[in-house]
């Protein structure tokens, strides 16, 4: 049975329609909410940590009754998490077991070209396949296993790892190919924050499941390459009107009347959500976000509500001290028009000490100045025609999404940046983008010409502009030459065309 669109599940805060399930839904806050599993590491050598994650089909129950076939890093959805440690390599083997090329990025990563993730680098199946592959004489592409080396030289922060391959990272993420990453330091353990158990890092993505309780996705074929038309829906973006945190629909998380620290990752392929808590009011305990993209801010913000894009992390606290054994707060998302979508619930079922603390100074942030500005860069994400790109036949009524009129080529380096270098960018839409860069983070100069939001604090590495807003950034590229994308996070827009080729050189 397929799926039909409804609209009631989108609103002024949505790109567009949500598919809805066929499948029999569970009562929200019903079932228990979990946290992937750490990945223990195979060796630990004067190297680094080594690990191995075997991408598979796996069969796991994620509605009640059904059993749902994913794609898993380790046949897990999410994937298993990964905990590095500043300055210390972490070096993942990934095996291919999966019918199809797969390419794996990790998102935030300060990490060298050749273990990014550029989206040709394919790593081919262990066994044959009828690979759909684009052709890039600059592209390494292996067969079977490939080791992607994370040197770790950043600060503590929220990332994520996920397919990244070309013209197919919504439907690979949609099947489940996403898991963290998380790094720590000693400034970050150092401050006293909640950790162990009160320390939940909480991966929101929407989806939609047929009668039988498949995944639907709406094109098997995004990128039309055999004469397919591509829906509206999926133009937009695909939305489903089932929200999982941490693979599970709508999940009641037990919890003690203390500190939590909750690590939020929007993985959706195109659902932005404002999160806002809904308590007993009580007392409104509201988000003190301590941490953004790139790490820890420099002291903690309160916010009533975050905004949240795919590809965008905030780390917060929620505070629950003052709260009873029986009491609950409710997570939801705002759609706009006073309409609210659940997420999870978190339900107080007894009272515990709790010694952390949130310190008013967090970490050192540099700021990067404008006036050292080299260069000053403007960049348009919008609608428009598909040219005809090698191995797509495109056609005169081929819609894609461009950047600066172009759609992704890896043969045409777009943007040259030289290390070192501070530049500033303005980047502009006609749409709503999440707008991600690799390699190195950004700060956010302004909004529309003002200062910038309240949740755009500390450094990005994925900024959301909503349809017809602008925003200036700061960006410096350190460490690594190469090739490294910058595109918008949403998986149909980046999938049809919307990435552009930054070419970084001493
Ligand atoms: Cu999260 Cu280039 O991706
Ligand atoms: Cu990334
Ligand atoms: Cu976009």
């Amino acid at each position: 049975g397929g799926a039909g669109v409804a609209w009631q599940l989108s609103g002024p805060r949505t790109v567009g329609a949500t598919l809805r399930s066929a499948a029999r839904l569970p009562e929200p806050f019903t079932l228990p909410g979990t946290v992937p599993p750490v990945l223990a590491p195979e060796r630990v050598d004067a190297a680094g940590d080594h690990y191995r994650i075997v991408q598979r089909r796996a069969v796991r129950e994620i509605l009640p009754g059904y059993r749902t076939e994913i794609w898993g890093y380790n046949g897990q959805f999410p994937g298993p998490t990964i905990r590095a440690t500043r300055g210390r390599p972490a070096i993942v083997v990934h095996r291919n077991e999966l019918e199809v090329p797969t390419v794996t990025h990790l998102h935030g990563g300060h990490t060298p070209a050749e273990s990014d993730g550029y989206p040709t680098d394919y790593l081919l199946p262990v066994g044959d396949a009828a690979a759909m592959i684009h052709d890039d004489p600059q592209a390494v592409v292996v067969r079977g296993e490939r080791e992607y080396r994370y040197p770790g030289d950043q600060p503590a922060a929220t990332l994520w790892y996920h397919d990244h391959r070309m013209d197919f990272t919504g439907p690979a993420v949609w099947r489940g190919l996403a898991g963290f990453h998380l790094v720590d330091d000693d400034v970050d353990r150092g401050l006293g924050l909640p950790d162990g158990e009160r320390d939940l890092p909480l991966l929101l993505c929407d989806r939609a499941f047929d009668a039988d309780g498949q995944l639907v996705y709406p094109a098997a074929d995004p990128m039309g390459m055999h004469g397919a038309a591509v829906s509206d829906d999926y133009m937009q973006g695909v939305q489903g009107d089932v929200l999982l945190v941490n693979g599970v629909p709508w999940p009641r998380f037990p919890v003690a009347a203390a500190r939590y620290r909750l690590r939020w990752l929007n993985a959706s392929n195109a659902r932005v959500y404002r999160l806002r808590l809904d308590g007993p009011h009580r007392q409104a305990p509201g988000f003190i976000q301590i941490g953004s993209d790139g790490g820890l801010l420099d002291r903690p913000r309160h916010l009533d509500a975050i905004d949240i894009a795919p590809g965008e992390r905030f780390d917060t606290i929620v505070d629950l001290t003052g709260y009873r054994p029986g009491d609950s707060v409710t997570i939801v998302n705002e759609l706009g028009d006073g309409r609210t979508f659940d997420v999870l619930r978190l339900c107080v079922d007894r009272t515990e000490s709790d010694s952390s603390r949130i310190p008013d100074r967090l970490a050192e942030l540099e700021r990067l100045d404008p006036a050292t500005a080299v260069r000053r860069r403007d960049l348009h994400f919008r609608m428009g025609d598909m040219p005809s790109m090698p191995g797509h036949d495109g056609g005169a009524d081929m819609k894609g999404w461009l950047i600066d009129g172009r759609a992704f080529d890896p043969s045409r380096p777009d943007l040259t940046a030289r290390l070192g270098e501070v530049e500033i960018w303005r980047l502009t839409t006609n749409f709503n983008h999440p707008i991600h860069l690799h390699l190195n983070p950004f700060q956010v100069l302004t909004r529309n010409g003002r200062a910038p939001s309240a949740t755009d604090g500390g450094w990005k590495d994925t900024i959301h502009l909503p349809a017809s807003q602008e925003a200036e950034i700061a960006v410096r590229f350190t460490g690594y030459t190469g090739r490294f994308m910058l595109h918008c996070h949403n998986l149909e827009h980046e999938d049809r065309g919307m990435m552009a080729n930054v070419a970084v050189t001493h």
